[in-house]
């Protein structure tokens, strides 16, 4: 937690600056990788990078398994962004905070975004390893990172969000699915403050409110996106079934080696959508 002003939008143009002059790459997706999920890294080549410890304004992460490094290289022929490594609220950051690193590739002149997380199955398809394609979202988080004073350079004050996973990237993605064989729902992501894990009584509440998978980011990030005019696709791979859910004890060990196995299989699908990705 940095404690100090929140960076606004001169200091992430600043960040921006910083990370374009330290790279030949300009890229046009961005990544942000989920918890365990850095084996997907193997994709990108001829990469450099660059810790968040460098980069002007940045936040410092301190959750194992978030590493704190930007990586900027080519994915295929698509110049392309990846933090690796998020800011979440529950480790004190405010949600501009959180949002602030999308917001800089967004300045960086990122025109899509690929949110990744781990989460919770609350559906029946959701079994552990598999992924769900966000259709929308629950944010029962009890923040945004668009609350608070409004820099107009940002976006619109009053962000429409009724289709903020775009509709064409949706498509693409489940079209990638079916050619790498991986198990895949498109579902509903509910996202909680954490980082107390959810309670049975409160998984089965969220699952009569519409959730199909449980987690403690992506929202924040997404919110900021779609300010930005950013398209997003968000994608979750499903570590445990929720709380409640099956017999064992939730562990964040488990959420990460099950991230391990499962980021192979997100290498493969962000293969094959990438093309994709770099069109628009
Ligand atoms: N709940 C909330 N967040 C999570 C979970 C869960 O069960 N699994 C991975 N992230």
């Amino acid at each position: 937690m940095t404690g100090s002003k929140i960076p606004g939008y001169d200091e992430a143009t600043r960040a921006a600056r910083y990370i374009l002059a330290h790279s030949k790459v300009r890229p046009r997706v961005g990544v942000i990788l989920g918890s365990g999920l850095s084996s997907v890294l193997g994709g990108l080549r001829e990469a450099g990078q660059i810790p968040y410890s460098r980069i002007p304004f940045f936040p410092k992460t301190s959750v194992a398994g978030h590493a704190g490094v930007l990586h900027l290289g080519n994915w295929g022929k698509v110049p392309v962004a990846v933090l690796e490594g998020r800011m979440h609220l529950y480790e004190g950051y405010k949600p501009a905070e959180v949002a602030f690193p999308t917001r800089v590739l967004a300045r960086a002149g990122v025109g899509t975004l690929v949110v990744t997380c781990a989460a919770g199955g609350i559906a029946a398809a959701a079994s552990p390893g598999s992924f769900m394609i966000f259709r929308d979202h629950l944010n029962y988080q009890g923040a945004n990172p668009l609350a608070g004073p409004h820099d107009a350079r940002w976006g619109e004050r009053f962000v429409d969000v009724s289709e903020a996973y775009d509709r064409g990237l949706r498509r693409e993605a489940k079209r990638a699915v079916r050619a790498c064989g991986v198990k895949c729902f498109a579902g509903v992501y509910v996202a909680l403050l954490g980082p107390s894990y959810e309670t049975p009584a409160e998984i089965r509440a969220l699952r009569r409110l519409g959730a199909d998978a449980v987690g403690m980011s992506t929202v924040p990030e997404v919110l900021a996106a779609r300010q930005a005019g950013l398209r997003v696709l968000a994608i979750a791979t499903i570590s445990n079934r929720a709380a409640g859910l099956s017999r064992t004890p939730l562990s964040h060990q488990e959420v990460l080696s099950v991230g391990k196995k499962t980021g192979r299989d997100l290498a493969r699908l962000l293969d094959t959508l990438m093309p994709k990705l770099g069109e628009a």
